[in-house]
């Protein structure tokens, strides 16, 4: 029986990243260069996209104050703006799906699907916006908000945000740019519609300004964890990542998935989801787990792993006792992220939770070399029914040594296995993702 193919993707930001470990790139990350050579290798490993993560404030929430957040500057500041590093990577690639996470707290709507036009333009069709509503009150107060709009009302604010982008995405008829040459016509103006959209929210005149995008709307990429959020995700996403937790949980999820998109009237194999993972690789399983506990042994893993936990749940875990369990917690922010860490039932301390959280990003432990962890990624998606894996590592962070063992380690494995693709088929994102 031929394999189940499944597609892969790959979560990083644009952060100074491992600049005091042993194998750091070098070198500023700010001209983009670096993240344009990853992309590259991503492409050459036939990925189906490249995501970009981002927030938008420095936090304060670990302490009540910056400076673990400043001192170690992984993961979280400086950040810079994902949309510029997005045309450079479309740039230095042909057939990669080049994804960046932007909020619809943050930006205008109509500013929004400006962008997302122009990148899918200057992408040739590989543009994807990862959809978040932001989770920090720390973010909200850039805005001119005291704090961050309750979830649920977040959710309704981008249900209304999403309906408008998509007005105006369609505002512009397919066959609108003429470049009528006899007739002096560059574009059919009665195929340039305004929208007046007039919502609860948001209002908007429209047109776009801009000429429509080779796949007319962006690939819409979310991450809902919670009921409603996974409904919204549900409703609008052509991927859905997620930080699972274990097989069942992703079994769990990707069933959820399918029969709220089905109860929308969506065919749920249009619906990607990919699993969050780690993979730790070494030439043998014994290396690759010493790697993972030289990384957790490291001084700095404890107030780094904390201080990111605080950012995205804007609750302040220097307040705990290591040594003891925590209190029961509820976030207006990541609640998913929360529960996974916390393991709420298990009666491990907190210093426990942190050692385990070398996985904490990871949906399911992927440890070994890379034909044993081949093997692993092939058997689960067997069990769970698909759909694929979103590569990451810890905090987000990443360096060329990391990017090389999966493009010229783990893929080939894959690729041995006939478990992911060799070559593209499509020059779109959307139309790679529905391939398989
Ligand atoms: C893989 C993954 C990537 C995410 N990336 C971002 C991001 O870049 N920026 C952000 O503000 N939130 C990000 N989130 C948070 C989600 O948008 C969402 O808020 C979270 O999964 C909680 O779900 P909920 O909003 O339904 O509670 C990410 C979540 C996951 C699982």
């Amino acid at each position: 029986m031929a394999a189940k193919r499944f597609h892969l993707g790959w979560f990083m930001n644009f952060t100074p990243d491992l600049w005091n470990e042993p194998f750091a790139n070098g070198g500023s990350p700010w001209t983009g260069e670096f993240y344009m050579e990853m992309a590259k290798a991503l492409e050459r490993a036939c990925f189906d996209y490249i995501m970009v993560e981002d927030k938008l404030s420095v936090s304060e929430s670990y302490g009540g104050s910056s400076e673990i957040y400043l001192k170690h500057a992984i993961g979280m500041v400086p950040k810079h703006d994902p949309a510029p590093l997005a045309a450079l990577m479309s740039a230095a690639t042909k057939r990669l799906g080049i994804v960046i996470t932007m909020s619809t707290m943050a930006y205008p709507p109509f500013l929004l699907a400006r962008l997302c036009s122009t990148l899918d333009h200057i992408a040739g069709g590989r543009f994807g916006w990862n959809i978040v509503t932001s989770a920090e009150d720390f973010a909200a107060q850039n805005f001119g908000m005291d704090q961050l709009p309750p979830r649920e009302l977040r959710y309704d604010m981008a249900d209304e945000y999403l309906d408008l982008v998509c007005k105006l995405f369609d505002s512009w008829e397919p066959d609108a740019v003429v470049m009528d040459r006899e007739k002096g016509v560059y574009a059919d103006y009665k195929k340039v519609h305004p929208i007046n959209f007039k919502g609860k929210f948001f209002k908007c005149r429209g047109p776009l300004n801009t000429a429509r995008s080779p796949q007319g709307r962006p690939v819409f990429v979310q991450a809902g964890g919670s009921p409603r959020g996974r409904e919204f995700a549900a409703k609008h996403a052509d991927s859905i990542i997620t930080l699972a937790d274990g097989l069942e949980g992703m079994k769990w999820y990707r069933d959820d998935i399918r029969k709220r998109a089905a109860a929308h009237g969506r065919n749920p194999d249009d619906v990607k989801v990919l699993y969050l993972v780690i993979p730790t690789l070494a030439e043998t399983k014994e290396a690759a787990y010493a790697k993972r506990d030289r990384m957790i042994s490291s001084p700095a893993f404890i107030e780094q792993t904390l201080g990111l936990v605080s950012a995205i749940t804007d609750i302040d875990f220097s307040k705990f006792d290591l040594d003891s369990m925590l209190p029961p917690l509820t976030t207006n922010g990541e609640q998913g992220s929360l529960d996974k860490f916390a393991q709420w039932g298990s009666g491990k301390t907190l210093r426990q939770l942190i050692y385990e959280s070398a996985e904490f990003d990871s949906s399911i432990e992927l440890i070994g070399t890379p034909d044993q962890v081949a093997d692993r990624m092939g058997e689960i998606i067997e069990e769970v029914g698909g759909d694929g894996f979103l590569i990451t590592m810890h905090n987000q962070s990443v360096s060329r040594k990391q990017v090389i063992e999966v493009t010229d380690g783990l893929v080939p494995a894959l690729q041995r296995r006939g478990l992911v693709r060799t070559e593209y088929k499509y020059p779109t994102l959307r139309e790679n993702l529905r391939d398989f």
